[in-house]
């Protein structure tokens, strides 16, 4: 692969490095490319062919489905590590030691204490609101509680802030449901995991003891760390963008957060269920969805399926399947909806629609049918796809701090009315 690229426009040629990542990515820089053809500029909505930055974060090859945390396959993390394990080694960069674990943790745990008038804030949102909406109002809201900004020449207010937000954003996930469940707010258990005391805040009754089961537990740590990052999707690159004009921390996670909740990101996974519960109360007439999402006059989608990057088989989906058999075969529980689920993946992957366009499942596809056999509402799961990115938007706005990336700005190509003169009102 040369080193150079070159461009010609108006029969003029202009030379630009070639810059190969670790996994052998090429990309043209064209840092400067402006100020060297005075003026011209890219266009790419979507982004689809732009990479924003160089990252050590996250590799991830579409079209051979492979995804890897920090050179680490996710089908080894999802089936070794834990959650905490993978948030330290996302955001750090290695996997911690025994020590560096527990110190993580009792920091993490140190820092979950959520402040007493924060739940005003909780108190004022009518129960149904959608947990999302609530969760980043109290993730912003944490600014108010924490005004001083993160210094990023220091490691230990890095640090710092990273233990803190992880140690209050599980405390606020489970707050959200707890409101709209209409029950009495938990603080969890300082003695259980990480993963393990979530689930207690979600579910603890007020009158009794929280069973503790470890398949619920497992399968939850599995999720988060399917979930845990992405590269640069929709919502993290919100969180760098936004940490880019070097607001802090807890805003730039906000506006992931709200970036998440859209059907076509994260808030896929609730869409998943609602749709196929509509086609189950429609009689489970698969063929008659396949029809209606291959329809350009109809704007239906079949939600959980399709990936901007993956070209391939989503790995997460493949490891997210596997899983949902066999939590649902433990914990005896059966879903017609499982059933229609494998029933539309089989058509989808024998039709040319979904062949041509390489259309395959995606991670949402099967997560929301494991979150139902594990008990989490419908409307919590893609809070619960928050709480598993976090470490992944943290790393991410760490890595763009500590590489001093310049405030986020794109160009656009205006094609608006030219100059005119003003029209007084009577005559417009
Ligand atoms: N159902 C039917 N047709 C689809 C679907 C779908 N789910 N996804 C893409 N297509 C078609 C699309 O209509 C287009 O067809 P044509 O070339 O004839 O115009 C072609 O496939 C390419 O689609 P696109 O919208 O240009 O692709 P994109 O990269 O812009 O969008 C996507 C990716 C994920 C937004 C899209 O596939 C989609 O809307 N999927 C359903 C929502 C979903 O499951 N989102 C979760 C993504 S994974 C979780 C996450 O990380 O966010």
């Amino acid at each position: 692969m040369s080193g150079i690229a070159t461009i010609e426009i108006d029969g003029k040629k202009y030379e630009f490095p070639v810059t190969v990542g670790t996994e052998n990515e090429v990309a043209i820089d064209i840092n400067t490319l402006r100020s060297a053809t005075q003026g011209v500029t890219t266009l790419d909505p979507g982004y689809k062919n732009t990479g924003s930055c160089e990252s050590a974060i996250t590799f991830l090859d579409g079209e051979k489905g492979i995804l890897r945390y920090r050179g680490y396959a996710i089908e080894e993390l999802a089936e070794k590590a834990d959650f905490l394990e993978v948030a330290y080694l996302l955001i750090f960069g290695e996997l911690p030691t025994r020590e560096q674990l527990q110190k993580f943790h009792n920091d993490i745990r140190d820092q979950s204490i959520v402040a007493e008038d924060m739940k005003k804030i909780l108190d004022g949102f009518p129960q149904s609101a959608h947990p999302m909406g609530v969760l980043s109002s109290l993730t912003s809201a944490l600014i108010a509680f924490n005004p001083s900004s993160v210094n990023v020449d220091s490691e230990e207010d890095m640090y710092k802030a990273i233990v803190k937000i992880l140690g209050k954003f599980p405390v606020l996930t489970a707050w959200t449901y707890r409101k709209r469940a209409g029950l009495p707010l938990d603080y969890g258990d300082d003695t259980m995991g990480y993963v393990e005391n979530f689930l207690k805040m979600m579910f603890k009754k007020p009158q009794g003891e929280y069973k503790r089961n470890e398949i619920v537990t497992n399968s939850m740590d599995k999720l988060l760390i399917l979930h845990a990052d992405h590269e640069q999707n929709c919502s993290t690159s919100t969180v760098r963008m936004v940490g880019s004009s070097h607001a802090g921390l807890f805003a730039s996670l906000s506006a992931g957060i709200n970036a998440l909740w859209g059907p076509l990101h994260g808030g896929a996974n609730q869409a998943v269920i609602e749709m196929l519960e509509a086609i189950k109360a429609d009689g489970g007439d698969t063929k008659k969805y396949m029809a209606k999402a291959k329809d350009k006059d109809d704007p239906f989608r079949l939600m959980g399926f399709g990936h901007r990057v993956y070209k391939n088989f989503d790995p997460r989906a493949k490891i997210i399947k596997k899983a949902a058999d066999e939590v649902l075969s433990d914990l005896g529980v059966s879903d017609e909806v499982l059933d229609i689920a494998k029933g539309l993946e089989k058509e989808a992957l024998e039709d040319s629609y979904f062949v041509d366009r390489k259309l395959y499942p995606n991670v949402d596809f099967y997560s929301g049918i494991i979150y139902r056999a594990l008990g989490i509402p419908i409307e919590m799961f893609t809070p619960m796809f928050a709480l598993g990115r976090l470490p992944g938007w943290i790393a991410q706005w760490r890595e763009m701090r500590l590489r001093k990336e310049p405030i986020g700005r794109p160009r656009q190509i205006y094609i608006g009315e030219t100059l005119r003169a003003f029209k007084d009102i009577d005559y417009r």
